[in-house]
């Protein structure tokens, strides 16, 4: 069987850490389909859109796709993020983001744990006005019953996969009454079709708290768009940072895999953009393919490179992007 694969290089360090990443898949025993669709302020710049309605289809129609990095100024009229538009437009509603241990000095030891969160409504669901000559600005936060049962079902199916036993649903209905309160009553009912898997619920502040004090706690961890959005770029500062966190969006009909770095202008042709992210984004885009067995294969061989030191600068290495990605793949052999 081949897997067409939509790859979106991107901006900056994108279309780098992207071809590190084919290479090291290239290099499983696989057939891959290979297509190559334009996203970023690049494809702006050049045809007037970061996000061309091509992309789009391209993205539908393949079996998954493998996204590098973008660059977004922030004050452009009439300019959008694509991430954000992707995601909407897809309905990508799943965003997981893994955090786990990884063998290297800058890593606390016993992480295990993946966030979940919600990545099409809440305060993200793009609904603001100005009232009062500009003087009051006001965002809507939209959960819906289907959002938060779609997400805590997929949180519980992923403990179940996994083998975890623990979720957590994290919110603040103490004050956002209706909101949150919404999303905490359908987990509650969400999680009676799960007996075997325990539900714990906390406020989100005491969880960016817990994160920091005791992290290797959590095993599943789900919550609305925003608090995702936050908890999860902390939590992945205990497991390496930027350079080796991934995530996935995942929907009902198409998935992107993405590292959770930005285009990293200051690192563009120097070599010292860490692939490693983008390689991890390819083994959870294997999880999702079904190649269980080729995913453990690329995951021990990064884990085998980052013991050795055999890393990039950020992690205290001295090899360059390409170098990394044919270290890992030397492991992978
Ligand atoms: P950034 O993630 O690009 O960089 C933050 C810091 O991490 C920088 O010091 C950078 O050198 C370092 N870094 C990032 N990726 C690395 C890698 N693979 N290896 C080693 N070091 C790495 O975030 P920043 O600087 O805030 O944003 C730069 C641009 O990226 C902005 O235009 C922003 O809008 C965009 N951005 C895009 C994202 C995406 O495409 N999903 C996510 C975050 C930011
Ligand atoms: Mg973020």
């Amino acid at each position: 069987m081949t897997y067409k694969i939509c790859l979106l290089p991107g901006d900056g360090i994108g279309p780098e850490v992207i071809a590190s990443a084919c290479n090291v898949l290239e290099s499983l025993p696989l057939q891959w389909d290979f297509v190559e669709c334009s996203i970023g302020f690049g494809e702006y710049q050049r045809s007037g859109s970061p996000l061309p309605d091509s992309t789009i289809g391209e993205i539908r129609g393949a079996d998954a796709a493998l996204f590098g990095a973008v660059t977004t100024p922030p004050n452009i009229e009439n300019y959008f993020s694509p991430v954000v538009r992707m995601r909407q437009s897809l309905d990508l509603y799943a965003n997981l983001r893994p955090n786990r241990s990884i063998p290297h000095s800058s890593s606390r030891a016993g992480i295990d744990m993946v966030i979940v969160r919600e990545n099409t409504e809440g305060l993200y669901s793009g609904i603001e006005r100005l009232e009062d000559d500009g003087n009051r600005a006001i965002t809507e936060r939209v959960i819906t019953r289907k959002g938060s049962e779609r997400i805590v079902r997929k949180a519980f199916d992923i403990a179940k996969e996994t083998g975890r036993k623990k979720v957590h649903v994290i919110h603040k209905a103490n004050v956002l009454r209706q909101t949150c309160g919404l999303f905490r009553s359908v987990a509650f009912e969400i999680a009676k079709e799960y007996p075997e898997i325990n539900m714990n619920e906390m406020l989100v502040d005491t969880c960016a708290m817990e994160l920091i004090r005791a992290p290797e706690q959590f095993e599943v961890i789900v919550t609305t768009n925003l608090f995702g959005d936050i908890l999860s770029d902390e939590a992945c500062m205990f497991v390496g940072g930027l350079g080796v966190a991934a995530s996935g969006n995942i929907g009902v009909d198409a998935a992107v895999f993405e590292s959770v770095h930005g285009s990293a202008p200051a690192l563009v042709g120097t070599g010292k953009a860490n692939p490693t992210a983008t390689i991890l984004a390819s083994a959870m885009m294997l999880d999702y393919l079904g190649e269980k067995e080729q995913a453990i294969r690329l995951r021990s061989a990064v884990e085998s490179c980052i013991a050795n030191g055999e890393v990039t600068p950020d992690l205290g290495g001295s090899l360059t992007t390409s170098q990394m990605a044919e270290e890992v793949k030397r492991k992978i052999m």
